[in-house]
Formats: C-alpha cells, sequence, structure tokens
C-alpha cells in the first residue's frame, strides 16, 4: 500500500525518523528553505508537515502544497505557526503538550536555584583554581521561603508552583482566571503580582497576546533585589528594558531559557554577571523528546486514518 506523503523540517533523531519512514513517505524541505525547489508532482502528493523549529510557518510556506491538511507540530508552543491563516485553510494544526510539563517545570526550578545560588559561577570558582588561591566564594542568596510570582497557571505554570510549595514559598500568580487554590495568591494584573513578589517565574504561551507581558514596568515593580526566570518565550519579556535594568543594579538577576533573537542572543547578556543562560533545553531530555516525537506520530497517524486528532490546536 502506498504511504502518505509528510514534509519534514529540520532533522530528527533515529528513534523519530525510523518509525516515521516505516509509516509515511517523508520528503525534507530542501535546505534552500523554497518550497519551490520540490518537484510539483511531490508537492501535490504531500498532505502534512511534521513541523519541528522556531521559525515561522506561514502562508508562503503552506500555500505551494494544495492537499496540505495537517501541520504536527513538535513542541507544545505553536506561536510560530500562523494557526489563523492555517484554519482559514483548513488545515489543521497540534502540538506535543503534557508530555514535556515536568522536564519544563523541573529545569524553571533548577534555574531558579542556580541563580540564587550561583551553581554555574561556584563550578567555575573551583575549575579555575581560585578556591584554592582566592578562597571561599562569595556567599549567595535563600530561596527556601521566598516570595515566588507565576505568570501564567497552565499545565507548566502548575508544575512549578506545584515544584516550589516544597521549598515553603509564599505563591502568588497571574492567571486570565482565578484558579481554584486557596493557598496561592490571585493577581489579575502582572504589575501587582511583580510588586508583591521578589521572583517572577515566566509560564504563559508565546504569541501576540502576551508579547511583552513583562514590560518594563513589570520589572520596576520587581525591584532592586528581583529575579526572573523565563523557560516560556523570548518574545514575553522587554528584553530591552531587561538587559538595561540588570545592567544598572536595578534588578538582581535573570535565569533565561528563551530570548528574543534565538540562537543569536543579544550579546550584552553574555558580559552581565547577574544572569544564568540557557540555550533553549527545557524539554531537551531523551525521554521528554521521545514522547515528543511519538505524539507528533500519532497525530500524523490519525489524521491519515481520518480518526479524531489528539491534540488539535485549531
Ligand atoms: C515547546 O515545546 O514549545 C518548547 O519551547 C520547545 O520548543
Amino acid at each position: 500500500m502506498t504511504k502518505p506523503a509528510i514534509l519534514t523540517f529540520e532533522t530528527y533523531d533515529d528513534w523519530d525518523s525510523a518509525p516515521m519512514s516505516e509509516l509515511f513517505d517523508v520528503h525534507a524541505m530542501p535546505a534552500s528553505g523554497n518550497p519551490a525547489d520540490l518537484p510539483q508532482e511531490t508537492r501535490e502528493q504531500i498532505r502534512a508537515f511534521a513541523f519541528k523549529g522556531h521559525n515561522g510557518m506561514n502562508a508562503a510556506l503552506m500555500d505551494p502544497f494544495p492537499n496540505l491538511g495537517l501541520i504536527a507540530n513538535y513542541g507544545v508552543g505553536y506561536d510560530s505557526i500562523d494557526v489563523a491563516y492555517a484554519t482559514s485553510k483548513g488545515i489543521k494544526v497540534t502540538n506535543t503538550p503534557d508530555v514535556l510539563t515536568n522536564d519544563v517545570a523541573d529545569l524553571a526550578v533548577g534555574m531558579l536555584i542556580g541563580l540564587s545560588r550561583d551553581i554555574v559561577g561556584a563550578s567555575d570558582w573551583v575549575r579555575s583554581g581560585k578556591w584554592g588561591t582566592s578562597g571561599a566564594y562569595p556567599i549567595q542568596r535563600t530561596l527556601s521561603g521566598a516570595s515566588i510570582g507565576i505568570v501564567g497557571m497552565g499545565r507548566i505554570g502548575r508544575a512549578i508552583a506545584d515544584r516550589l510549595q516544597s521549598f515553603d514559598t509564599k505563591l502568588h500568580y497571574f492567571s486570565r482566571t482565578e484558579k481554584d487554590t486557596p493557598d496561592w495568591q490571585y493577581h489579575n494584573d502582572v504589575v501587582s503580582l511583580a510588586s508583591a513578589v521578589d521572583i517572577l517565574m515566566i509560564a504563559v504561551s508565546g504569541g501576540p497576546d502576551t508579547v511583552n507581558i513583562i514590560s518594563r514596568d513589570v520589572l520596576e515593580a520587581l525591584g532592586t533585589d528581583g529575579v526572573i526566570v523565563n523557560s516560556a518565550r523570548g518574545t514575553t519579556v522587554d528584553e530591552q528594558a531587561l538587559i538595561e535594568l540588570l545592567q544598572n543594579g536595578k534588578l538582581r538577576g535573570a535565569a533565561l531559557d528563551v530570548f528574543e533573537n534565538e540562537p543569536h542572543i543579544d550579546e550584552r547578556f553574555l558580559s552581565l554577571d547577574n544572569v544564568l543562560l540557557q540555550p533553549h533545553q527545557s524539554s531537551g531530555t531523551v525521554e521528554t523528546r521521545q514522547a515528543m516525537g511519538i505524539l507528533q506520530r500519532n497525530n500524523l497517524i490519525a489524521f491519515f486514518a481520518g480518526d479524531a486528532l489528539v491534540t488539535p490546536v485549531n
């Protein structure tokens, strides 16, 4: 039987590419990034995209494929996909929620501890021999008992909150609607949240609704002892304001897994010693990436079988 044709973007590990090739007739997006470089016949055969990456998925990429019916995203965030356009063309979009929640929350808390105790700087102190030559490392800050605000109380925000509870923290949160969590203080705006806490953990989805939700006003409300941890999207933070405040000692620190321009981040971050920088790797474990691949394929399988999609977006 003929296998259904899909188009992949970016590379996959063997644990994904092998089952994908068994199930589907897999074509890769040409290195030029130009769909016109694929033969017309191939473009007509392709009915689904296995999409991966943060570069825009827009009309120019969808239009050359007249029979495209599904964009199966590898990732929970789909802010790089023009979902409104896809919907207008009858193209379904799916994502990979839930399977990565624990890893993303683990790393967010790990980054917070890493920043509070400067684990990376202290490790460099030992490696460089400074412990022997210069003595003890400068003392750092306590995390347990801190007042922490979580921006976004979806799956990931809640998983971060659950973990932070065991640090005896006082938890506050912002979200569109108040949740049934009486122990956690609800705020209906982010400036009010930032004024009430020392640490902000960002866990909202990316996209137009959350651009610069962490504005200069929010960062200033956090104050000179304030810290932010961003494992959501770079677009959620006013990065110019963030850098300025970090440079001028108007914020204590930032732990960032995501940036406005990835992977070519603003170089000013590199010379700051009050930041902990990560290469957008929150979901980057073998276990989670395998689960994401399986969920992406299950959506493709459901689509080609004419079944209900497992994790539809639109
Ligand atoms: C996601 O799933 O959205 C993560 O940011 C990885 O891309």
